[in-house]
């Protein structure tokens, strides 16, 4: 990995998923997290204060970028919770079957290559009865705002760690073997509409 990845894009990833629309998607979706949880993609950790430490019982964040793990570093020393860091893909997450009550899913699906697999992954460990919890951004309805996603998505990708706006998220959950039990959207406010349809709820 170069300086660009290494360096300055977690510190442009922690800067724009620090943002104050994309802190109020948190704080909707991570503190129904419980027991046992997986978050995927942890990034510079920006969830850690959301969860509700009453609630955890364990987490594991999955992060296989070193940079953005450095990024993460003192949220993750000083969570108020057992926190053990997984080096590795959402793709190859080392844990049993259905050893898992939650996983927390934030502006990750975006990014993962193998997505298909990463979430047959998740489906793999998580318990009967638990949850895949999600806030994602992805496909808009809109015909004029799609077709400036699809333009502008092959630079964003390449400036963006790899980051696709073009993701149906809901069709790549039920195509990843899981159901949607939940789901809201909306255009997430002061956000660029491409970059900024999201969709949270929870599926399993
Ligand atoms: C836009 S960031 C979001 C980080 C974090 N989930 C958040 O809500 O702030 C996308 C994250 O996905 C991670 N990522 C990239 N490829 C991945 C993969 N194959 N499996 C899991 N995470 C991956 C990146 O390293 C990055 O930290």
């Amino acid at each position: 990995m170069g300086f660009y990845h290494e360096h300055i894009l977690p510190h442009m990833i922690n800067l724009a998923c620090g943002s104050k629309p994309i802190t109020r998607q948190r704080q909707k979706v991570v503190p129904e997290a419980e027991g046992r949880i997986l978050e995927i993609g942890m990034g510079s950790g920006l969830n850690i204060q959301h969860y509700d430490p009453q609630k955890v019982e364990k987490l594991w964040g999955l992060e296989p970028s070193h940079g953005m793990r450095a990024k993460a570093r003192h949220r993750v020393e000083t969570a108020p919770f057992e926190l053990e860091w997984l080096d590795l893909p959402g793709e190859e997450i080392p844990l049993d079957n259905n050893s898992v009550d939650t996983v927390v899913l934030t502006y990750t699906l975006c990014t993962i290559p193998d997505w298909h697999t990463a979430l047959q992954q998740m489906r793999r460990v998580l318990k009967p009865g638990g949850k895949l919890l999600f806030s994602e951004h992805g496909k808009a309805p809109d015909e004029a705002v799609r077709r400036r996603q699809d333009r502008i998505n092959p630079l964003w990708m390449k400036i963006a760690g790899g980051c696709h706006v073009t993701r149906d998220i809901p069709g790549l959950l039920a195509e990843g073997g899981l159901e949607v039990r939940q789901i809201d959207t909306m255009y997430m406010p002061s956000t660029p509409k491409f970059a900024g349809f999201t969709y949270w709820g929870y599926a399993d």
